[in-house]
């Protein structure tokens, strides 16, 4: 078993740094495209034996060192009582608007209301014994709020940051939902399977550092308290946290994820010793020559400079034109670099 990743979540040294890509599963990948082009991306989601299988394709091609639940951030919302599409951006006909709206929302039953997402972990757990851990994922409450009230992606996200200001019991009580949600979510995937869990707030950086501590703090920090974390790390994922790193790092995360933004060693002086870090490649890196690709690698674990507890990542998920060949190269890098 390759135990480098879990290893490094919990700050334990390693011979050589573990990698895995977020999005490592998706559609610059033509074994996915071709498993994809039978049914739409919700069906592949839904049908537990398809999502292990595109699970596993990175795993096989990139021989990265931990394979990452094939699913969504948005499916566990769904059985909320929200109808989703994806146009390929995900798509709420009815968004969050009012406190009858946030009333209407239900609490889902796991096992009954989101059972395939629970199968495919079990499926993957044996098909991956013996070789690699397994990350379980969520979105953070703040990122799903962002979807359910604007109701799809969002340049500015006025909505959201209209209801924070002008309506915030509105805001409070859909965000405690969320959270309630969440949390019987992921303790569910890690009852299932899942050997680590990582938070997903790909939006949390589009708040000033006051309103992430008043807005969105209470909620992750909430959220993460109340998992059973024992034996599963949880890594932290907030994108554009780079001048918030001190405030983000008391929502209680064992493994802290930064896009490219930091100097990783600058963040890491931050954030102390006592968490670890994931990161943080531009992926848009991918699209360079080989050359440029390994002196980036090289440059990020410089900048860790040997410290343990580093997970290589790119800093935010790999884009859908990256040549495959690239990321591979570039999981090969950070292992031969890093080799001890
Ligand atoms: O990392 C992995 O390989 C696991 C799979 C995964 C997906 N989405 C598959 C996916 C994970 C971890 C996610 C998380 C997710 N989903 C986030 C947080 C991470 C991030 O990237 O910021 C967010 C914000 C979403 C919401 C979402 N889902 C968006 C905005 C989109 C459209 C993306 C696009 O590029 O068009 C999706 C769809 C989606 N999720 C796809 C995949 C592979 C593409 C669907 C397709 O095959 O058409």
């Amino acid at each position: 078993m390759n135990n480098r990743f879990l290893d490094a979540c919990w700050g334990k040294p390693v011979d050589r740094t573990p990698v895995w890509l977020m999005r490592q599963a998706g559609r610059y990948l033509p074994e996915y495209m071709a498993v994809r082009s039978k049914c739409t991306f919700l069906e592949l989601c839904k049908t537990p034996e398809l999502a292990a299988e595109v699970t596993i394709q990175p795993i096989d091609i990139l021989n990265v060192d931990a394979a990452i639940l094939f699913s969504d951030i948005l499916t566990p919302v769904e059985p909320m009582g929200m109808k989703l599409d994806f146009v390929p951006g995900p798509v709420f006909e009815h968004p969050i608007r009012s406190m009858a709206d946030v009333e209407k929302l239900r609490i889902p039953h796991m096992e009954q209301d989101v059972p395939y997402v629970l199968d495919t972990i079990k499926i993957l757990r044996r098909e991956l014994a013996g070789r690699v851990p397994l990350i379980g994922f969520g979105g953070a409450p703040f990122t799903l709020a962002c979807y359910m009230v604007e109701g799809k992606g969002s340049k500015d996200f006025a909505q959201i940051k209209r209801m924070m200001y002008t309506a915030p019991e509105v805001y409070a009580a859909l965000m405690e939902k969320i959270t309630m949600m969440d949390m019987e979510y992921l303790n569910a995937q890690i009852r299932a399977g899942a050997q680590a869990i990582q938070i997903f707030d790909t939006w949390g950086g589009i708040l000033s550092p006051s309103d992430y501590d008043k807005y969105v703090l209470p909620f992750t920090t909430k959220l993460i308290n109340g998992l059973d974390r024992q034996n599963t790390p949880v890594i932290h994922f907030v994108k554009g946290a780079g001048t918030m790193l001190e405030t983000v790092k008391k929502a209680g995360g064992d493994v802290m994820g930064l896009d490219w933004h930091v100097n990783l060693g600058k963040a890491r002086d931050v954030l102390g010793t006592d968490m670890a870090v994931q990161g943080n490649l531009d992926p848009t890196v991918l699209y360079a020559s080989k050359e440029i690709i390994e002196a980036e690698v090289k440059r990020v674990l410089d900048e860790n400079a040997d410290r343990p507890g580093h997970i290589f990542n790119l800093g935010h998920g790999i884009l859908p034109t990256v040549p495959p060949e690239n990321a591979i190269h570039m999981v090969e890098c950070v292992h031969r670099l890093s080799q001890k």
